[in-house]
């Protein structure tokens, strides 16, 4: 099947080979994307064939991503595929957050379940293939934790050398803990995330490195997977909203190409609205589209936020991630520390748990069905991006109370749960337990 990589600026639309080791469009600067010519499919061929799928013990058809590769079918050779079994990570119900975000029901999508722990593995897996296809012997990432943690696994499960930039000081032991079990050279850059990725675009430029940050237009591909696994998972019956966290935009860039391709082929009769939540201290998104997007977008130079993983002030995907938000009639929210330490706790509650980021979600829906922009009836899928075991020190600090917002501002555990020190005595841990 023809593919091609295409600008996506109104104004340009260059098209270059799938091939072409390029990350921004060299005529006029605009974010890529894969572009496919899927013709006719019979849908419902396709529905029956990813369902058989499930049943059989070959690894590419275990993995929740390559099941579903005639989406994105821009690889040529099977072979430069590694899998770790991503995806399948499971629709989960959650009652009692349900009724915190103002909701009759919730259900959680819950990336954490795959093999590092978080949804990065959904587009790693595509991103590593194609640096194998292309030859590369070594692949880098700036990253607020897991996408090192996710490149650091599969490249290393490729054969390739994974080179990681991270902001020293600034994500969880949990996450760097990873990249170096998995054998990655990772580097602790004294700058934040936005200033290092323009420091490790020069070095792939300079050394011909192979980036695998979310800029990489393949790993995007491998990221529509999660929404596709969705509609699976829910018989292709679209919800009314599904709602993520964003960072660096690339997971909203991916999830609206992914219901866009999958409207347009006829796998879904409707497009499901997003909405992305972002913290308040690092929500340039928020800032531009509550504008409407009328001012020029503006990055924040210094973000803030407990939530390490979306502690991003420049996102370099906000072109796509608008262009999604808009054509699926969807909002940008934003939520402050607080609101994002209780709703994980109650996502903990549930059984279910998450890292500080996926708890922007619950946060978000709580916003927005008190201003009525989420009706309580509605169907919402809510993406949990990350493991709770990511960043377990941020825990422990809330249920003890010991939590501090970036600006030093007391985080309250409202839903606290503290442990408690007792004797070696049978008698005076009884009295305390009844
Ligand atoms: N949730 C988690 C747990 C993340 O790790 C990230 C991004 C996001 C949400 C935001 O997703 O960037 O696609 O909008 N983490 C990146 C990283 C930036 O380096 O691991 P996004």
């Amino acid at each position: 099947m023809q593919s091609d990589l295409v600008c996506i600026s109104a104004a340009c639309r260059a098209r270059y080979g799938i091939t072409e080791v390029l990350y921004n469009c060299p005529k006029c600067g605009g974010l890529l994307e894969a572009r496919y010519e899927f013709g006719r499919p019979d849908v419902g061929e396709l529905k029956l064939t990813w369902r058989e799928r499930r049943m059989s013990n070959e690894p590419l058809e275990q993995s929740g991503v390559w099941r579903y590769r005639e989406l994105f079918p821009f690889m040529d050779d099977d072979r430069h595929i590694v899998t770790l079994r991503e995806g399948n990570t499971p629709l989960l119900s959650g009652p009692r957050a349900a009724e915190y975000g103002g909701l009759d029901q919730l259900t959680f999508k819950h990336q954490g379940f795959n093999p590092t722990g978080s949804f990065k593995d959904n587009g790693m897996t595509a991103g590593v293939a194609q640096a194998r296809r292309l030859g590369m012997k070594r692949v880098a990432c700036v990253s607020t934790g897991n996408t090192s943690a996710s490149m650091a696994a599969y490249a290393s499960a490729g054969g390739l050398e994974p080179l990681i930039f991270i902001p020293h000081g600034n994500i969880s032991y949990g996450k760097l803990a990873q990249a170096l079990e998995y054998g990655a050279k990772t580097f602790q850059v004294e700058a934040n995330f936005d200033q290092i990725l323009a420091l490790v675009r020069v070095l792939a430029e300079r050394l011909g490195i192979y980036l695998l940050n979310s800029i990489n237009p393949f790993r995007i591909e491998g990221q529509k997977s999660i929404v596709i696994e969705m509609m699976d998972q829910r018989d292709w019956q679209p919800p009314d909203w599904i709602v993520l966290p964003g960072g660096n935009l690339g997971n909203t860039s991916a999830f609206g190409k992914g219901l866009r391709e999958m409207y347009e082929l006829g796998l879904i009769n409707r497009l499901p609205r997003l909405a992305v939540v972002q913290a308040e201290g690092a929500s340039p998104f928020y800032e531009y589209m509550r504008c409407k997007g009328k001012s020029p977008f503006q990055a924040q130079e210094h973000p803030e936020t407990l939530a390490t993983a979306i502690k991003i002030g420049d996102p370099v995907s906000w072109p796509k991630a608008q262009f999604e938000v808009e054509t699926t009639n969807g909002v940008v929210e934003r939520v402050t520390e607080q609101e994002i330490a209780d709703a994980k706790a109650i996502i903990g509650q549930c059984g279910v748990g998450c890292e500080p980021a996926s708890a922007a979600t619950l946060a978000g829906i709580r916003n927005l069905t008190a201003t009525g922009v989420i009706a309580r009836d509605a169907d919402v899928v809510a993406v949990l991006t990350g493991n709770v075991l990511k960043d377990p020190d941020y825990i422990y600090r809330y249920h003890t109370g010991q939590l501090k917002g970036p600006d030093d501002c007391p985080i309250h555990p409202n839903f606290g749960n503290r442990p408690v020190v007792v004797p070696n005595d049978a008698d005076r841990i009884g009295e305390l337990i009844s």
